[in-house]
């Protein structure tokens, strides 16, 4: 159990630092400077690459461990359904991270700073909110 627990505590940190990399990456990148990016082999931009081979390996691989973890433990206590209930909010992130990496390489100006770090911030505040509910497991028995 405990080697389950150590590889999602590595793969959701691999996972939580693409995914705020990735929006400050568009909103401080300008698309003139792409030429200077070394774009890897086949990929439409170093963007996608990041999303494509460290993101989203990381998202799968979290899930995969952590769901072995809750496998291995066997109990649902309130917490973790809430802390679920965030991480499926956090894929969701994911998927509008993926979305604006696409806009990107269709229009240099899409998305604007602004919404890149607005972004950002609320992915941030979402990975504090699900670590806080792992770690401090607070009593929302009343809440469900
Ligand atoms: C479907 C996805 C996930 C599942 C099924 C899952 C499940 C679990 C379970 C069962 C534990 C053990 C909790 C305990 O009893 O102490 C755990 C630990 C943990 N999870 Fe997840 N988790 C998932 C995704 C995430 C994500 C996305 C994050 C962070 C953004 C995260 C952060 C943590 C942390 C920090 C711990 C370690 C708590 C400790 O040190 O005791 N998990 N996870």
């Amino acid at each position: 159990m405990l080697w389950f627990l150590t590889l999602h505590i590595i793969f959701l940190l691999f996972w939580c630092a693409a995914l705020l990399y990735l929006p400050l990456y568009l909103a401080l990148v300008e698309r003139r400077d792409l030429a200077l990016e070394l774009i890897p082999e086949g990929q439409a931009s170093l963007a996608r690459f990041l999303l494509t081979h460290i993101a989203t390996p990381a998202a799968l691989l979290a899930i995969m461990t952590g769901t072995g973890v809750f496998l291995a433990q066997g109990r649902v206590e309130p917490w973790l359904i809430v802390k679920l209930a965030l991480v499926a909010l956090l894929v969701l992130g994911h998927a509008l991270v993926g979305w604006m990496v696409l806009g990107r390489e269709r229009d240099p100006d899409r998305p604007a700073p602004a919404v890149c770090w607005t972004v950002a911030g609320g992915l941030c505040l979402l990975m504090l909110l699900i670590v806080w509910f792992v770690l401090a497991k607070p009593d929302v028995e009343g809440l469900l």
